[in-house]
């Protein structure tokens, strides 16, 4: 039994290669889910619209049959399929497009130097908390909320990552009170934006128009906390685990000091590698056949794209850190951020927020960075995504 609910650290991987050395799909007991462990199977199940998301079968277990939570929830991308899904990601794709993100790398780079350099001057430090707001930083900046609100919006994320999963009652009462406040300030700043529009994300949104269809205030309200909440705690997250990939990797941190242009390619590896996210659930609305396995209509279906990034049959050396891994035209694809019609609508910020960590620890670093500890005694944490509790480090 593997549980997905617990961080597990290399144990991760280890427990997950022995399940796919006995067979392509394992029962998880607990959730009563079908795992799906091939890379093959997930990426082609991930595009298979016979699978929905597993909506708000989630609340109707906790008994959140209505409230703020649930009617912010219900009416995200993550919770909706078919046309109203694909008209809310048409009509966001329009304002959050790669050339928004792509203007966020000077800011960010910044960003990330200035909070590597107490670390530096002291002569080490540790690395989790140095980066734990850069993520909320980067994202309200793209947004247009001002600095000083980072920290409130930080706190509201906190309380609402763990709505992915199952709450017990005070996780449930902590993220009502953050939605609502939430979504209070996002109304009175999109307010503001339509009065006086900024060159942010906010204020495109408002803009935004696609066949005649436009995004209502409370879709826009929601659709910014949507955001807000989807890419906090699993950028942070991926922020640890891919410090830690290079940090364990010396020669290949050496590797990249030595060829800069390696650096997105090494943010693709150390998300392959060490995958905040492990696991992508789905359900069945169909019978659906995996590796001759026969899943019935109102099934759950959990997606393993950790087992999928590290399949000795689809990747060369799976177990080794290569950071020109993604540079080579016949790569598989990495499927942290899912596939098809949910493809993570982040990732291109994500992806740049990672690279400019690993570029202020390991790239602009005049003297590398050592961890302190054993990898292997590092604790781990996990909220939403799994990530090394401290990082503790040498500079
Ligand atoms: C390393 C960081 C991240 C990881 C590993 C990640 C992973 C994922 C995955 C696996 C999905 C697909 C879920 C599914 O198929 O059900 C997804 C969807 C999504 N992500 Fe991310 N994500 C990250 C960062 C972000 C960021 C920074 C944002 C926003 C700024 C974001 C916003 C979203 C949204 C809105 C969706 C829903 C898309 C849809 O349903 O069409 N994510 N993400």
């Amino acid at each position: 039994m593997i549980d997905f609910t617990t961080p597990m650290g290399d144990q991760l991987h280890v427990r997950l290669r022995a399940a796919a050395d006995a067979a392509p799909v394992i029962a998880d007991d607990a959730s009563g889910a079908t795992v799906v462990l091939r890379h093959q199977d997930v990426e082609a199940l991930a595009h298979d619209r016979r699978l929905a998301g597993v909506g708000l079968a989630v609340f109707d277990l906790m008994g959140i049959t209505s409230g703020p939570l649930r009617g912010w929830y219900g009416g995200l991308m993550f919770t909706n399929d078919g046309p109203p899904h694909d008209r809310l990601r048409s009509l966001v794709s329009r304002a959050f497009t790669p050339r928004a993100v792509d203007e966020l790398r000077a800011d960010t780079a910044a960003m990330a130097t200035e909070l590597s350099r107490p670390v530096r001057a002291d002569g080490g430090g540790d690395l989790v908390p140095a980066f734990a707001r850069l993520a909320m930083r980067v994202m309200c900046r793209l947004l247009g909320v001002p600095d000083d609100d980072v920290d409130g919006f930080a706190a509201w994320a906190d309380a609402l990552s763990p709505v992915f999963g199952m709450m017990d009652d005070r996780q449930i009462a902590a993220a009502t009170t953050a939605i609502d406040q939430m979504l209070a300030y996002v109304d009175d700043l999109a307010s503001r934006r339509r009065r006086d529009p900024a060159d942010d994300l906010i204020t495109g949104l408002l803009a935004v128009e696609d066949g005649g269809e436009r995004l209502t205030h409370e879709e826009l309200v929601a659709m910014v906390a949507n955001l807000l909440v989807g890419g906090h705690d699993t950028t942070t997250s991926q922020i640890g685990c891919s410090l830690l990939t290079m940090l364990r990797s010396p020669d290949e941190a050496a590797r990249l000091v030595a060829t800069p242009d390696l650096l997105t390619s090494a943010t693709a590896e150390t998300i392959r590698y060490e995958p905040s996210l492990p696991i992508v659930p789905r359900t069945t609305n169909d019978l659906v056949s995996i590796a001759g396995h026969d899943v019935p209509p109102g099934s759950l279906i959990t997606l393993c794209t950790a087992a999928a990034n590290r399949e000795p049959s689809t990747w060369r050396d799976a177990d080794r850190v290569d950071i020109a891994r993604f540079t080579r035209p016949d790569t598989p694809r990495l499927l942290s951020f899912g596939a098809g019609p949910h493809y993570c609508l982040g990732a291109a910020l994500a992806r740049l927020t990672v690279d400019e960590v690993i570029r202020s620890v390991i790239i602009d670093s005049p003297a590398p960075m050592t961890l302190t500890e054993d990898p292997a005694t590092i604790p781990w944490r996990m909220v939403l995504g799994r990530a090394p509790a401290r990082l503790s480090v040498a500079a």
